[in-house]
């Protein structure tokens, strides 16, 4: 059978709201053009996000009513360090409440003012917690990662000769430490291959600087190396997954993701010293070792979750879910990063609305469109969450220049075993038509902006 099916079926249902049009219209209006802003209730299929939105399974469900929810010490909490801990081989596995609690634990004890920290690409709150701790952000991705016409197996790699070019530059001493994301989700869901987890690895182990993944979606990872990788085809993917893991010194998780819960998330290190300062600042900002920020029933629908992100008929299922999607809506000629991701379909606004100068926004245009079009929620990766301003902005003046990331895209990330196949048709109706319709996209201009990570509250005008 060539069909690839959902494998899972469905107990408990959740109610979708219909909007009309002329609705949508006034609702896209008085969220000031940035579908962030809008209620859940009013969006029909929400593709805001693949983080914290994933169902969970029966057995999670029930896993919860089983949660010991001591303080110090639970039971709930040894079930997930051992989850955590067959998988990636840490030593020190630190819970939090989301990634990028993990994120600010770790680089408020690595990062400073003079330090670097490279990164395939960086995603947003990993960039914003570095520069937080006076550190410097550094994306180095594969050149083929920024191409979106171009198909290769594994665009999320880093460039290697990129990073030893960086550390002869700046000093191996001012790297405290080289992450890899895996997948990258900035750069459209690319998987990054063991080849390149392990070349990175060597590289920065030469220089004695620690390595670290950033784990969010792992599993998704794992699965394209079995895939795609020479050697791996045979391999399961949990060893996969080990193997990623045994060529690092810690890393930080998001579970919202490939830990297929609503929250969580966890810092793992194997040097215990810095592992113990880690713990002071979870303890201050978090909670208590054993809980860190979450109900301890959390940490048993992580520790459930991680064993059924493994599953591969479910893998298969995600990975050609995403590829499904992708296929409809290229054969409209809708413009897409090739080849899709792990867990989104990335729109390519410069191609896709080539008459909107960068400076308007164009992937945010698109964003609004298929809101008015379809009641359907995506989020820019752009210029409104990646650009700066650069020398000759004179805010007084108000004259801004613009500095613009490589890529312009609409990410449409799909929830976790959530929609079905029709949804997903439905979603790919939508894009097309509003691609048919390109000429019709209106640029935007921002009427407030807040200093970090502005693309969550932004405020946007037609111009
Ligand atoms: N790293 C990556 C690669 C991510 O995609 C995210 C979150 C984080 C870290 C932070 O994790 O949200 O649990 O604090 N990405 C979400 C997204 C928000 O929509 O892609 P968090």
């Amino acid at each position: 059978m060539k069909t690839i099916i959902e494998p899972f079926k469905i107990k408990t249902v959740e109610q979708l709201y219909f909007t009309t049009p002329e609705e949508r219209k006034g609702l896209l209006t008085a969220a000031h053009y940035n579908p962030f802003l809008l209620h859940s209730e009013d969006v029909l299929i929400d593709l805001l996000t693949d983080s914290g939105t994933t169902a969970m399974s029966a057995k999670q469900w029930s896993a919860l009513m089983d949660g010991d929810e001591a303080y110090a010490g639970s039971r709930s909490y040894y079930k997930f360090e051992e989850a955590v801990c067959d998988i990636t081989g840490f030593s020190n596995i630190i819970p939090t409440h989301q990634g990028r609690a993990a994120e600010k634990i770790l680089f408020s004890i690595l990062g400073a003012p003079g330090k670097i920290i490279p990164n395939n690409t960086h995603f947003d709150t990993t960039r914003a917690n570095i520069e937080e701790s006076g550190s410097l952000a550094v994306d180095l991705p594969d050149p083929s990662g920024i191409k979106t016409e171009v198909a290769a197996d594994f665009k999320g790699n880093m460039d290697t000769d990129a990073l030893r070019a960086l550390i002869a530059r700046v000093g191996a001493e001012n790297i405290p430490v080289v992450m890899l994301t895996v997948t990258n989700n900035s750069g459209g869901g690319q998987p990054v291959s063991m080849k390149n987890i392990r070349d990175v690895s060597a590289i920065a182990h030469e220089y004695r600087i620690p390595f670290y993944l950033d784990a969010c979606r792992f599993a998704e990872n794992a699965m394209f190396i079995k895939l795609r990788e020479p050697g791996y085809e045979n391999t399961p993917v949990k060893k996969i997954a080990q193997e990623m893991f045994s060529y690092a010194d810690g890393c930080t998780m998001s579970a919202k993701k490939d830990g297929l819960v609503n929250t969580g998330g966890w810092l793992a290190i194997n040097d215990d010293k810095l592992a113990a300062k880690a713990r002071n600042v979870l303890i201050v900002t978090e909670g208590f070792p054993t809980y860190g920020g979450l109900a301890r029933r959390d940490l048993e629908a992580i520790a459930r979750g991680l064993v059924e992100v493994l599953d591969e008929s479910y893998l298969a299922y995600r990975l050609r879910s995403i590829e499904y999607l992708g296929d409809a809506v290229e054969k409209n000629g809708v413009p897409i990063m090739r080849p899709t991701g792990g867990h989104a379909v990335y729109l390519d606004a410069k191609r896709f609305a080539p008459h909107i100068h960068l400076d308007h926004f164009p992937a945010q245009a698109i964003v609004c469109a298929l809101y008015l079009k379809g009641g359907i929620r995506s989020v820019e990766v752009g210029s409104v969450m990646f650009g700066t301003y650069g020398p000759n902005t004179d805010d007084r003046s108000g004259a801004r220049e613009q500095i613009h990331p490589p890529m312009q895209l609409v990410r449409l990330a799909v929830p976790r075993r959530v929609y079905t196949q029709s949804h997903i048709d439905y979603v790919a109706e939508a894009v097309s038509e509003v691609y048919a319709e390109r000429e019709k996209l209106t640029g935007l201009r921002f009427t407030y902006e807040a200093p970090v990570l502005r693309h969550f509250t932004a405020r946007f005008a037609l111009v």
